[in-house]
């Protein structure tokens, strides 16, 4: 077990905030953030100060968008603290807690910063990075308290289907488990967004936001959906961490919510649009071969070469001002994550400039 000691941070997050930053940046994985000018909020919309469990008109909102009971929800400070909040909820230290791999770096540090056994649930280039319930099965064990999945993975953007999450939830249910399933990159399906996976029994707990669809980050608007009993502890353990939520935010993410349908067309117009994009970069690599999801906002290309990506993203960076995310921070050095969901003439000059790394490390 690897002591929480060990854990000082998130090397991911400490990159993103430090180094992801260029000209032509596409190591984002969300929509361009909106101004608060494109929310259009008057000042009678914000109050400071509410308390108690849940902001009640946010938690009706949430509740009639999702078809979830206010019993069963927590707000949060984004998806972020919804998995520090949920993780410390699900297992004691020491418990077994089975994680994806690949696997988006933050989340598995909070879950050895609160002191999990972790085991490796693979998730294969070969096999489209789909979630295979059989290597669920052989990993799992009767002390598995917990299993992870994002929906869409990050970093491939793959969705899991409905009907292996039930085959998952039936594996968790023979020993005792649940299932913790990441759905914040769940909204980039839009319209054709499946039911959320809380849906699909008691022992399903999911966690989400209104970042990366809908550029809505510095809201802060997260979830968590839990079974009326476990969103309750929920709510007492989060008594000790931030007591009581930013209430002008909670305001915010009612006037958001108001308008959701209308921020989410110019989104869905926007990365259909870079998908096609970035699907002809790809179609003209021989250099790359890549899974391509249909929905989501990143895409994790691997060098046929076999080397890993670090020359390629630093001479992208030095030379071509242009950023992506190295494969490293998700475990598989030889890939890299391309984001689709920045401005669409950004991303052309970006792929542009991507493209003649790619042919310099070549040379
Ligand atoms: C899988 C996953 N979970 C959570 C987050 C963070 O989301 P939020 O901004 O809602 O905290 C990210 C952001 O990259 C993510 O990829």
């Amino acid at each position: 077990m690897t002591s929480t000691r060990a854990i000082s941070g998130s090397s991911y997050m400490h990159w993103a905030k430090t180094q992801s930053v260029s000209r032509f940046n596409l190591a984002t994985s969300g929509l361009e953030n909106l101004s608060i000018h494109d929310l259009r909020v008057s000042l009678d919309d914000l109050e400071l100060t509410y308390g108690g469990y849940g902001y009640e008109p946010l938690m009706q909102m949430l509740g009639a968008r999702y078809g979830v009971d206010t019993s069963s929800i927590v707000t949060t400070a984004g998806t972020s603290f919804a998995n520090h909040l949920a993780l410390a909820a699900l297992f004691q230290p020491g418990e077994e807690v089975l994680f994806e791999e690949p696997a988006y770096e933050p989340m598995l540090a909070t879950a050895r910063y609160l002191g999990a056994d972790i085991k490796r649930y693979e998730r294969r280039f070969e096999e489209g990075f789909r979630v295979l319930a059989q290597e669920i099965s052989k990993q799992v064990s009767d002390r598995t308290r917990l299993i992870v999945v994002t929906n869409l993975h990050n970093p491939s953007g793959v969705l899991t289907h409905q009907e292996t999450l039930k085959d998952i939830g039936e594996i968790a249910e023979r020993v005792g488990a649940r299932v913790l399933v990441n759905e914040v990159y769940l909204e980039t399906l839009f319209a054709e967004m499946p039911p959320t996976s809380f849906h699909l029994g008691d022992h399903f707990v999911v966690t989400s936001s209104l970042t990366k669809a809908f550029g809505l980050s510095g809201l802060r608007s997260g979830r968590i959906f839990a079974e009326p009993e476990l969103a309750r502890r929920m709510w007492l353990l989060n008594d000790l961490f931030s007591a009581t939520q930013v209430h002008s935010g909670e305001r915010l993410s009612v006037v958001a919510l108001r308008q959701i349908d209308e921020i989410a067309g110019r989104a869905k117009t926007l990365l259909d649009r870079n998908r096609e994009l970035l699907n002809t970069f790809l179609d003209a690599r021989q250099d790359l071969e890549c899974v391509r999801p249909q929905f989501g906002t990143v895409m994790f290309p691997r060098l046929r070469s076999g080397e890993t990506s670090d020359r390629l993203c630093s001479v992208l960076r030095e030379k071509y001002e242009t950023t992506v995310v190295p494969g490293s921070f998700f475990e598989r050095p030889e890939h890299f994550r391309v984001g689709i969901a920045g401005e669409t003439d950004v991303l052309e000059a970006g792929l542009e400039r991507l493209g003649r790394a790619l042919d310099e490390i070549k040379a």
